[in-house]
């Protein structure tokens, strides 16, 4: 979850550090540091708060160097201080070290170092790394090893990581070993850039665009060693590796707002485009059916499948609980969707011909990933839908679907959403083509999912009203958000939207599950938000909706067009597109994702930034 950078090179690190830094603060931003070395010293300057509070230090304090390692941090272990703060000394300032990621026995590596007398600052399970590194440093010199020297470095941290449990991604630069530095992984990422003379370190691509354009992604159990002129890799159980160099895909330029406030409003708005980024060379009309590249299956494999699992967290769990809809109402192959959090740790019985698709935006969700490769190992095939190219979900699932919506750098997801759901629409197509469905019935699909990006477009015209909608109950503390099939993932999923970044307290629930509790809820101040579109059960969601009008409920109804029926009964109505009922989510949930974000810019909150959350969650 924090974000980490390190640069090895002829140029000063601190301001390559302090501007990947910026760039990665979606990944967590309590307290950020950096270290350099410089000769014969290792300098350090943490802040707590966001990266800007470091600038602002290092502006007084300035500090420079041509080797160097930066933290943004999301605390684990000990609450955001400066203390706390990454990069952490070992041993006399002998070594310092940035880490992401989780060490599950830091308390009993603790009382060990404690005995030999190592002294600890803060209350992070990275500190006993960095004291372990310097362990093992200082008794390697004891028994003759050279030093400085590469072997005796590499040695150290391979004896450290032999005693770790848990997850990092470290960085680590030894005061007295000069022009180098060291990077391992085990469950957390870490890529490599490289350069002319200058190489780099990061917890993803994003720091990196700009400066180099080959990469290098670090796989669990290496080690990297990186000098200026060059980067060698060895496995802790296969040696040597050979570099498997790719291009860096331009994740980039993005990482800037443009014109809007935030990035969550910019991702907003960006949905036209990224839905029909989705979709872009997926369509063929002619068989009326849609094509994936990498999916890496025949049709015959394909075609076996009899059911499926779709496995995710957050607002990809609610993407994946449209697809299950999806799913069995197009290609009529029975579909579970689980939190990857539950399913890592349960063996629940997967028939031969099961398949799995974990649903990511990052790409790095640990439970995601250990959810799927749990299900890799019993010897199911494993698709991934994700955004990042290059993720280790990415990279380790067996093939999948790319998003192509382009970095999201709001902490809320959006248009990953949408984009998902898009997806997903097209593999129940894709399918349902193969067994059940017409060839009229697929073109019928393709033509309205050739309109979305439009009826998107226009959907978002409602920002003034919700506008409007937002300032009349900024300062309510409940709300309820409803819906029923199709919308009722789009009802948990504007509610997920609304706790997170205005810190208001939002339940989502089936409409018609109201009746069973959550209707004593309702009063005066506790708006309910429907998500009311004409369809099948239209007439059993107006009667919900009625009942909760009876008990004086406000009601905020997102509705189709020129719905006089549901104008006459709510408080509010917000006005989508009438679009097929299994696409209402690409047009109701933008509606909802506005709703949120001007209710957390009335409230004062941090939108890209919300309270103890970070973008991706790389700790289980
Ligand atoms: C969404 O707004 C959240 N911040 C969060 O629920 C997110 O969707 C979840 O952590 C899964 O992330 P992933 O899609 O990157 O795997």
């Amino acid at each position: 979850m924090c974000g980490i950078v390190g640069y090895i090179g002829f140029r000063n690190a601190v301001p390559m550090i302090l501007d990947g830094l910026t760039r990665l603060e979606y990944r967590g931003y309590d307290s950020a540091g950096l270290a350099v070395q410089t000769s014969q010293t290792l300098s350090m300057r943490k802040a707590t708060g966001q990266v800007s509070e470091l600038r602002k230090l290092i502006t007084k304090d300035p500090v420079s160097g041509q080797v160097g390692l930066g933290h943004t941090r999301w605390a684990t272990h000990g609450p955001p201080t400066d203390i706390n703060s990454h990069p952490h000394f070992g041993g006399e300032r002998d070594v310092v070290i940035v880490h992401n990621g989780v060490i599950e026995n830091y308390e009993q590596l603790k009382s060990q170092l404690e005995t030999l007398g190592y002294r600890f600052y803060s209350q992070t399970d990275t500190e006993v790394v960095a004291h372990l590194i310097a362990y093992h440093l200082q008794e390697q010199q004891k028994s003759g090893a050279p030093w400085p020297h590469k072997r005796t470095a590499i040695n150290a941290v391979e004896l450290t990581l032999a005693k770790l449990k848990g997850t990092y991604g470290l960085g680590i630069v030894f005061r007295d070993l000069p022009d180098s530095l060291l990077a391992a992984r085990v469950g957390s990422p870490l890529v490599i850039g490289l350069g002319e003379g200058e190489n780099f370190i990061a917890s993803d691509a994003t720091p990196l665009a700009g400066h180099i354009s080959k990469v290098v992604y670090l796989s669990d159990h290496e080690l990297a060693f990186l000098t200026p002129e060059g980067v060698e890799i060895s496995h802790r159980d296969n040696g040597r590796q050979d570099l498997s160099i790719q291009s860096l895909d331009q994740v980039s330029a993005e990482v800037d707002k443009g014109h809007h406030e935030h990035f969550m409003l910019k991702e907003i708005y960006e949905q036209p485009m990224t839905v029909e980024n989705a979709m872009r060379g997926r369509l063929d009309e002619d068989e009326a059916t849609a094509v994936f590249g990498g999916l890496n299956l025949d049709p015959q494999q394909l075609r076996k499948i009899d059911r499926i699992v779709l496995t995710a967290c957050g607002t990809s769990w609610h993407a994946g609980l449209v697809g299950e809809y999806l799913l069995e109402e197009f290609a009529r192959i029975p579909t579970e969707v689980e939190y990857a959090s539950e399913l890592r740790y349960r063996n629940p019985p997967m028939g031969r011909n099961t398949m799995l698709f974990a649903i990511t935006q990052s790409g790095e969700t640990a439970d995601t990933l250990a959810a799927m490769r749990e299900t890799q190992r019993k010897g199911h095939s494993s698709l991934a839908i994700c955004n990042v190219v290059g993720s280790t979900i990415a990279r380790e699932a067996d093939g999948g679907i790319y998003l192509h919506a382009g970095t999201e750098v709001g902490v809320a997801s959006t248009k990953a959403f949408t984009s998902q759901v898009t997806v997903l629409t097209l593999l129940a197509l894709y399918l349902g083509r193969m067994r059940h469905m017409s060839h009229p019935a697929g073109q019928k699909m393709i033509n309205s999912l050739q309109q979305m990006p439009e009826q998107i477009a226009d959907t978002l015209k409602c920002f003034d009203q919700v506008k409007d909608i937002a300032q009349k109950y900024y300062d309510f503390n409940n709300f309820l958000y409803l819906g029923r099939l199709y919308n009722f993932p789009v009802a948990l999923e504007g509610a997920l939207k609304l706790k997170e970044i205005s810190y208001i307290h939002a339940e989502g629930y089936p409409a018609a599950e109201m009746k069973h509790g959550p209707i004593a809820l309702v009063e005066e101040r506790t708006p309910s938000v429907f998500v009311v579109p004409r369809g099948g059960i239209y007439p059993k969601v107006i009667s919900n909706l009625e009942e909760i009008k009876a008990r004086k409920g406000p009601v905020i109804a997102i509705a189709c067009k020129g719905d006089d029926r549901v104008k006459r009964l709510a408080d509010h109505v917000i006005e989508v597109p009438d679009v097929e009922e299994y696409l209402q989510p690409l047009v109701t949930s933008i509606p909802l994702q506005l709703l949120a974000y001007q209710i957390a810019v009335l409230r004062g909150c941090e939108v890209d930034r919300p309270r103890n959350l970070a973008k991706s969650v790389t700790v289980e």
